[in-house]
């Protein structure tokens, strides 16, 4: 992957941080992208330490023309992109009766919307490159939680659009992989979107069954790496998968039992 051009979003922290890390160790110029340019800044020192060739573009990316603009100053810069990765996003919690109407443009634009407008503005540099496009989705987006009704939904519609990408853009050489996470360690100040359209900061995961970002970056890479279309990260992501593809009655019935006994496992 030597001297490949990757841009991936919401990389200052956690899972886009350690992707960033991931690519670059294995070649890749890097460009990190998040909203806080202090949060960024210390992001990119991080990576330059470690000999990583690591840039920063800081901007909103729920904002069409910042995306177009952090994919064109990236061309500009290097005359090519080889690797777009969507994995900005943002989770939710609550019963969908009672979520704040504006958790569900919150949600989608987040995690979808935002994720389509980049791929717009990079497709057609990721053609000539025969490059490759990953989204960051969730294993809620193969088979959904209670509480994470929104999150889940959008995580599904990368499935949807990344399927489509993958016929449109097979003639070009386009690779398009979507990688399925599970529990991971959060970073500390790591947000999710409450009932009220509030964030707020989820409790923190330390060890047990919560894989680390690193963990979830190698997986990422890999995916680049075999050009593979679904990854799904982790042995209870890739249990569940499996189980939901053959049993999905019996899957639902164990999950509406620990739903109904520990609710608080789902918040
Ligand atoms: N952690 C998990 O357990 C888990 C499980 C399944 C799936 N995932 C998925 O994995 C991806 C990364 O998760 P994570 O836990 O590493 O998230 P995170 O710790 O919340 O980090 C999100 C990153 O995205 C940036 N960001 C958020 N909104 C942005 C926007 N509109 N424009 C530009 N940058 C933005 C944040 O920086 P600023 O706030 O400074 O913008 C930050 O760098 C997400 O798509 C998430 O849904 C995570």
């Amino acid at each position: 992957m030597r001297d490949k051009v990757a841009i991936i979003t919401g990389s200052s922290r956690g899972i886009g941080k350690a992707t960033a890390i991931a690519l670059g160790d294995a070649g890749c110029i890097v460009i990190l992208n998040g909203r806080s340019e202090s949060r960024l800044k210390e992001a990119v020192s991080d990576l330059l330490s470690l000999g990583i060739r690591a840039e920063g573009i800081a901007g909103d990316l729920s904002d069409p023309q910042v995306a177009e603009a952090l994919v064109e100053e990236v061309v500009n810069r290097h005359g090519r992109l080889d690797i777009l990765v969507n994995n900005a996003g943002l989770s939710m919690r609550g019963r969908f009766d009672e979520l704040d109407p504006e958790v569900f443009t919150e949600i989608l634009n987040a995690n979808v919307i935002n994720a389509m407008n980049m791929a717009r503005f990079a497709l057609p540099h990721l053609q000539p490159s025969e490059g490759s496009l990953v989204f960051v989705s969730s294993v809620v987006g193969l088979r959904a939680l209670p509480m994470t009704s929104v999150y889940s939904a959008a995580k599904m519609a990368l499935t949807g659009l990344a399927e489509a990408l993958r016929m449109e853009n097979k003639k070009q050489g386009v690779h398009i992989g979507v990688v399925y996470v599970g529990y991971t360690q959060n970073a500390p100040d790591k947000t999710t979107m409450n009932a009220q359209g509030e964030l707020v900061l989820l409790k923190p995961r330390e060890g047990g069954v919560a894989d680390s970002p690193e963990g979830v970056a190698r997986l990422i890479l890999s995916n680049i790496q075999k050009r593979k279309f679904k990854s799904v990260h982790s042995l209870p992501g890739k249990l569940n998968s499996v189980m939901n593809r053959f049993f999905p009655s019996l899957v639902e019935t164990a999950l509406y039992a620990i739903y109904k006994r520990k609710p608080e496992l789902f918040e």
